[in-house]
């Protein structure tokens, strides 16, 4: 009576049985885009000649903020200055591990203010130890802390030598990464993590935003990495935040959300594109603070 089969419930198989991803809560610091615009450029995604919709922008980051709330998590918020349309980054402004601040020091010098906004920040809301670094340190647009190293790129903003000054002051170990596409400047832009909880970290990435050697380095730390495709990266889709379970991406990059939902991840799409114009997606707009 084979026939029956059919109306059975498939059972789970070994493989997605061992995929349960499980969400943590989490605590993020967001900066509305009310002085957001593209009046400069310090990367090839920014056109000053294009046409920017700073309500529009607002738009899409508070209901990227919603998203993170809907999803249980807490959102912060510092308060945005005029003058400084890219201060909506907040990822570019610290690495807080374990209530540890690594603030920022930017390269473009149309960014450098941001970092004492943030600093002050830190400081009014009872965080200790926040340490200003002494190297071009992008924050997490270059740093990636997947729970148990810490991913550094360098190439284009943050320079090496803040990759020995954060393993210095976080206390972790770091791996540095070189970045050599341009359109892909920040690690933020190239790599993500999924799953930060476990002793097997879990990443995501597009090999073409690195070096060969570091392609051998992300091989060899994570073999079963989600590979993203050009297409993948192009719409900023590695720029996405995930909590061990549902991960945050452009609403485009739904090639990754479905490479991502067969590994067991839920993709929650959001539109990004007024802020993209800047090279940013929503890992940018989202600084995690850890502990
Ligand atoms: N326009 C900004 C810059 O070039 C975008 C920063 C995006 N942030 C990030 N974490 N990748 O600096």
């Amino acid at each position: 009576m084979s026939a029956t089969f059919d109306t059975q419930l498939p059972l789970p198989t070994a493989e997605q049985a061992s995929q349960v991803r499980v969400p943590t809560r989490r605590r993020y610091l967001m900066c509305a885009p009310q002085y957001f615009t593209v009046e400069y450029s310090i990367n090839p995604w920014m056109d000053p000649e294009q046409p920017v919709d700073t309500g529009l922008a607002l738009a899409q980051w508070t209901a990227l903020k919603e998203v993170y709330q809907q999803l249980g998590h807490t959102v912060e918020t510092i308060t945005p200055e005029p003058g400084l349309p890219d201060m909506v980054f907040a990822a570019n402004s610290g690495t807080v591990i374990d209530g540890v601040v690594l603030g920022s020091r930017f390269r473009a010098e149309q960014r450098a203010a941001e970092a004492e906004h943030f600093r002050r920040w830190f400081l009014r809301n009872g965080y200790r130890d926040v340490v200003m670094p002494t190297s071009i340190n992008e924050a997490e647009g270059d740093f990636t802390w997947t729970g148990t190293v810490l991913l550094a790129g360098t190439g284009f903003r943050t320079d090496p030598g803040a990759h020995a000054e954060a393993q210095e002051v976080l206390g972790v170990p770091v791996v540095s990464l070189n970045l050599v596409d341009p359109r892909y400047y920040h690690l933020d832009t190239a790599l993500f993590v999924l799953d930060d909880q476990s002793d097997r970290p879990q990443v995501c990435y597009f090999p073409g935003a690195f070096s060969a050697g570091s392609q051998k380095v992300l091989r060899r730390l994570f073999p079963d990495a989600v590979i993203a495709t050009e297409a993948d990266a192009a719409c900023l889709g590695l720029n996405g935040v995930s909590d061990g379970h549902n991960v945050v991406l452009p609403l485009e990059a739904t090639a990754l959300g479905g490479a991502l939902a067969e590994r067991g991840y839920q993709p929650v799409y959001v539109d990004i594109s007024e802020l993209r114009k800047s090279g940013g997606g929503p890992k940018c707009c989202t600084m995690e603070l850890r502990g």
